[in-house]
């Protein structure tokens, strides 16, 4: 496995691979790499000739008072995993290789982006965008694959791969979970085991609503009321948002339409901020 870190390295390797007419999978992440990236890889080597991984963690898609300086970092057990797991390549740029002194160009996507995170968060898609439109450019994937744990993120690239032409195809990959059924996320590991134990009742509640349409019920406002109440019982949990929403554009959803809307949710555990969601 091989680790490139200027864009122009990254860019004569990609060019070779497609003139050589090699499918090319990116895997685009910000490190401290868990088994819901792996998994992603493994479903890139699966399907590519060679799996690009890239390691770089944003600085465009974090708000001023979010954690950008805090996020863990740990590029050369990343790099283990990433060739354990199937990668050939690992793109890990500095910040000033990709946004070099004087950069001032960003990709905005106004539709998907601005519900939900985009309400808490209302630079982030803007840095999700941007980054991975670079990406696209720079490693010229035939696919890339993102995860459905994030899957505002994943909905509001369709609509830039598909708005701005990128011939690119986007994968959505199944989210990964704990024991006990949290979805993995690089900030699990700020959780203490108290409220680990708490934030448990996130995807008890997600489980519960898909249980409740299993059942028989399609009133959003029920589901929603039972989610938060769920939630709610918990000392440390308090509910960001909660709500149904179409899974492609990310719409409040008038009601359930089993496989096609998604209950969406972000919760503050103490001074963690999870997100999670399940297709109804
Ligand atoms: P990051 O949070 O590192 O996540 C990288 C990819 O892993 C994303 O597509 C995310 O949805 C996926 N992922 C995270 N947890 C997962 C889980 N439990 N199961 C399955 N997939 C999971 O998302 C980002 O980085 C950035 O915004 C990025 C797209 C790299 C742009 O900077």
């Amino acid at each position: 496995m091989q680790k490139i870190t200027t864009v122009s390295e990254m860019q004569a390797y990609a060019n070779d691979l497609c003139a050589r007419g090699k499918t090319i999978g990116l895997v685009p992440t910000m490190g401290a790499l868990h088994e819901g990236h792996l998994s992603l890889i493994r479903l890139a080597a699966e399907k590519a000739d060679v799996v690009i991984v890239s390691v770089f963690v944003n600085p465009t898609q974090f708000g001023p008072s979010e954690d950008f300086n805090k996020y863990p970092r740990d590029l050369d057990h990343d790099l283990e995993l990433c060739e354990k797991t199937g990668a050939h390549v690992v793109f890990a740029p500095a910040n000033e290789e990709m946004y070099p002194k004087g950069y001032s160009t960003y990709v905005n996507e106004e539709r998907v982006a601005k519900p939900l995170e985009g309400i808490s968060r209302p630079t982030h898609f803007r840095g999700v965008t941007t980054v991975v439109a670079k990406l696209f450019n720079i490693v010229r994937p035939t696919f890339a694959v993102f995860g459905q744990k994030d899957a505002q993120q994943a909905a509001v690239l369709m609509k830039m791969t598909a708005d701005l032409n990128f011939q690119v195809e986007i994968l959505v990959a199944p989210t990964m979970r704990e024991e006990g059924g949290l979805a993995m996320s690089s900030r699990n590991r700020y959780l203490t085991n108290t409220q680990r134990q708490e934030a448990l009742a996130i995807n008890e509640a997600l489980a519960n609503a898909k249980t409740m349409v299993e059942k028989g019920e399609r009133r959003v406002d029920r589901l929603v009321a039972e989610v938060t109440h769920m939630i709610g019982e918990k000392r440390r949990l308090r509910v960001i948002y909660a709500a149904i929403v179409d899974r492609r554009t990310m719409e409040p959803a008038r009601e359930v339409v089993p496989g096609e809307v998604l209950m969406v949710i972000a919760v503050w555990v103490d001074e963690v901020r999870l997100i999670d969601n399940m297709i109804l």
